[in-house]
């Protein structure tokens, strides 16, 4: 008999095997609770530790199939209308690893948005994929970097014959959400897979009134981290096979890549938590996203109301590379206030203890979940955020304050893989130009990665990189985050 979308079938047999007080003549050596840290026991409780068991048990992971973990991944595949989910145990970014190597089966060439999450690029590190690199629209205004267009992705895909797949993020960090349909379009009349990295928008499909989700309009892989909004824990996440994934990727390839990628010793709690937030979803989704989205809408109308203050929503859609927006972030416009994000962020923490998901010279986010108290929350936020204000003082010239957009990024002269892996040292950055990078450099704002590793560095974005670090914005993926050095492949290498 098959599950229903309103029972957790793996967390059920879970708690079934924990009540049974087992005789547990296996991993984890914690039993379940007394070979545990007294801390940690007192932290986490007895429950969760009797939770905490291995794979391969018996009425839990193996057994009389379906299993209890099959039939859980049979119902995330069905809440979410995909062909096949994964459960992933190390984030949404397992997600981007698997894909690029299930793609590398299928070809070596790939289209990728290049303001890829940067587990994207490790994939190409691990696939030996060669990259061509699309870019992103641009916000000039609040110096942001929206989602990919589907003319530049067919030019992309005109540049790269022997592309297998394009790879595209949507939504962003801060809420933009790609025209999906028209990118699956392109990519599907190129005879190529379309893979999204929904990382962001997990909840998107359970109510009508947020933008449709990836898979809903033609995707064929798509990342989804569960953890973020959806609610099951820090690093579970999910990996969604499209109706054409089998005949563009390739169901085997992505089983194989998944295992490759995973631990042998996947996490039960994380799995549970899934499975949970799958029945959560399907179950109240539709009501607890309503609740927050009303919460949202009346915070923003609180914020747009302090002096200096605006706020991104729905009226973003329409620029380009935003086809809709996700209102499930709230990002704050601080252009108006005498203060960037980076002097903003320990003000709100000082003032209300207010943690934001992510900061940046004009803009900070703040992320609401799927079904949280979110009214206390908001208030503190509005609060502390009227106080800062106050405190700092409007800057007059800020709204109109343009953002330098960054230099084109480099050719690239060897692939992510071979220069990763390659021979390299560390240079002073002054003598870096010319020198082939085997790390990536991504300035925020605006988070597109200026170098990755295999592109040559050019003395224009090195200035600029220097110039984003003079101004207050920080360096990802320098191993000198002050970019006295960049690390470059060490080239006519003899091996
Ligand atoms: C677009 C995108 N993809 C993938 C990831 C990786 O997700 P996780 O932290 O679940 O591994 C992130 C994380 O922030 C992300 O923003």
């Amino acid at each position: 008999m098959s599950a229903r979308q309103d029972q957790a079938p793996y967390l059920q047999a879970l708690c079934a095997y924990a009540a049974r007080e087992p005789a547990r003549l296996h991993v984890p050596g914690h039993k379940g609770g007394p070979g545990a840290d007294p801390q940690l026991l007192e932290a986490i409780g007895e429950r969760a530790l009797s939770l905490d068991i291995p794979a391969l048990t018996y009425g839990v992971d193996i057994g009389p199939e379906p299993t209890p973990f099959e039939q859980a991944q049979r119902l995330a595949a069905q809440a979410w209308g995909a062909e096949r989910a994964w459960f992933l145990v190390n984030g949404a970014s397992q997600g981007n690893l698997a894909a690029g190597l299930a793609l590398a089966h299928s070809g070596d060439e790939v289209v990728v948005q290049r303001n890829a999450h940067s587990s994207a690029v490790d994939a190409l590190v691990l696939s030996g994929l060669r990259p061509t690199f699309a870019a992103p629209e641009l916000d000039p205004e609040l110096g942001i970097a929206h989602c990919l267009s589907a003319q530049t992705l067919d030019m992309a895909l005109a540049q790269t014959p022997g592309a297998v797949g394009a790879w595209v993020v949507s939504p962003t960090y801060f809420g933009a959400v790609a025209d999906v349909r028209a990118l699956a379009d392109v990519a599907h009349a190129r005879g190529v897979a379309l893979i999204v990295d929904e990382a962001w928008g997990a909840h998107m499909a359970f109510h009508e009134d947020l933008p449709a989700h990836a898979l809903s309009l033609g995707a064929d892989l798509v990342i989804s981290s569960t953890h973020k909004i959806v609610g099951s824990l820090t690093q579970s996440a999910m990996l969604h096979l499209g109706a054409r994934g089998d005949e563009l990727i390739g169901e085997d390839a992505v089983d194989r890549a998944v295992t490759l990628t995973e631990s042998t010793s996947p996490s039960s709690l994380l799995t549970a938590s899934l499975d949970a937030a799958r029945r959560l979803a399907v179950v109240s989704g539709r009501e607890l996203l309503a609740d927050t989205m009303q919460t949202l809408a009346d915070t923003r109308a609180q914020i747009r109301a302090i002096d200096g203050l605006d706020v991104l929503d729905e009226r973003m859609a329409g620029r380009a590379g935003v086809f809709a927006y996700d209102p499930l972030r709230l990002a704050v416009d601080i252009r108006g206030i005498a203060a960037s994000g980076y002097e903003l962020a320990p003000m709100l923490r000082e003032l209300g203890d207010i943690n934001l998901e992510l900061v940046g010279q004009n803009v900070v986010v703040a992320v609401f979940g799927m079904g949280e108290r979110a009214l206390p929350e908001a208030a503190r936020l509005v609060d502390a955020l009227g106080q800062a204000a106050m405190r700092v003082g409007l800057d007059p010239s800020g709204a109109s304050a343009s953002f330098a957009a960054p230099p084109p990024w480099g050719e690239l002269a060897m692939t992510p893989r071979e220069a990763f892996l390659g021979a390299q040292e560390a240079v002073p950055a002054a003598a870096a130009a010319g020198r082939v990078a085997a790390e990536s450099l991504a300035t925020y704002p605006p988070g597109i990665p200026n170098v990755l590793p295999g592109e040559r560095l050019t003395a224009e974005t090195l200035a600029y990189v220097q110039r984003t670090l003079e101004l207050g914005g920080s360096v990802r993926g320098a191993s000198d985050r002050l970019l006295r050095t960049v690390r470059v492949v060490t080239e006519n290498d003899p091996r």
